[in-house]
């Protein structure tokens, strides 16, 4: 199966942005097979994808609300709005959500649960800190981290994404060692195996400063079925020899 490479733009570009990136997109990946996403800020989701027409690449939503249908909740965008947008994936519980907006593990089952019921795919992330990596608590970490996950099992999708994103490593330009990666993604996927119901499987990405320099390490290692990109995702040509070394291992 090939390996997914989804670019994280966080909080940054403008409308121009995208428009330019889309049209070097569309040369950079011409006649070049792979799974791609692209998560912008909300507000240039539905340009992404108009200017994406038919180029293979999918939309991702950085968050969704945690309410229901629709209603009085100013400023929140729900996951029908996400998917009217044309967003196939969306993320959830990212560490910047967890660390600035306090997001717990409450908070991250509705929204994976609103994201199910409206047919969006949701990437669940999660990863220790600095700090319970050092105190040897990170098993523990994500075992509760995985709770919202559990707690959801009955509406996920047949494929389940799940991120295992180092917050240690996040934007700061020190990667997870090849061991520390295979080992916890061993981990997630014989948790996940334990905690989904049968018929959905699970599959892993890694995210935690990627880049062209160390993306064939890290795409090779057991158990990684992808990467979720940060900084190194701003630019199409860097995002796309990524992209190149996922393809050369599919
Ligand atoms: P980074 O971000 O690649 O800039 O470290 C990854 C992420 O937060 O998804």
């Amino acid at each position: 199966m090939r390996k997914f490479v989804i670019g994280n733009w966080k909080m940054n570009g403008d409308a121009l942005e995208v428009h330019e990136y889309v049209h070097e997109l569309k040369t950079a990946l011409e006649g070049m097979p792979c799974s791609v996403g692209v998560a912008v800020p909300f507000l240039y989701l539905p340009q992404l994808t108009a200017l994406l027409g038919r180029i293979p690449v999918s939309v991702v939503a950085q968050d969704v609300s945690q309410f229901k249908g629709s209603g009085a909740y100013t400023g929140e965008i729900s996951a029908a709005m996400l998917r009217d947008a044309g967003c196939e994936y969306v993320l959830i519980g990212h560490s910047e959500r967890r660390q600035y907006f306090d997001e717990d593990e409450m908070v991250l089952q509705q929204k994976l649960l609103c994201a199910c019921e409206a047919g969006l795919n949701p990437i669940y992330c999660v990863g220790e800190d600095l700090n319970q990596r050092l105190q040897g608590e990170f098993f523990q970490v994500l075992d509760k981290q995985l709770e919202a996950l559990e707690a959801v099992r009955d509406h996920l999708p047949a494929t389940v994404w799940v991120a295992y994103e180092p917050v240690w490593a996040i934007g700061t330009g020190k990667v997870a060692s090849a061991e520390q990666i295979a080992e916890v993604h061993a981990f997630l996927a014989t948790r996940l195996q334990e905690i989904l119901p049968a018929r959905c499987s699970a599959r892993l990405l890694y995210g935690g400063s990627v880049k062209s320099a160390n993306a064939r390490e890290i795409l090779a290692l057991p158990g990684v079925d992808g990467v979720l990109v940060g900084s190194a995702s701003l630019t199409v040509a860097e995002l796309r020899r990524i992209i190149e070394e996922a393809r050369a291992m599919a």
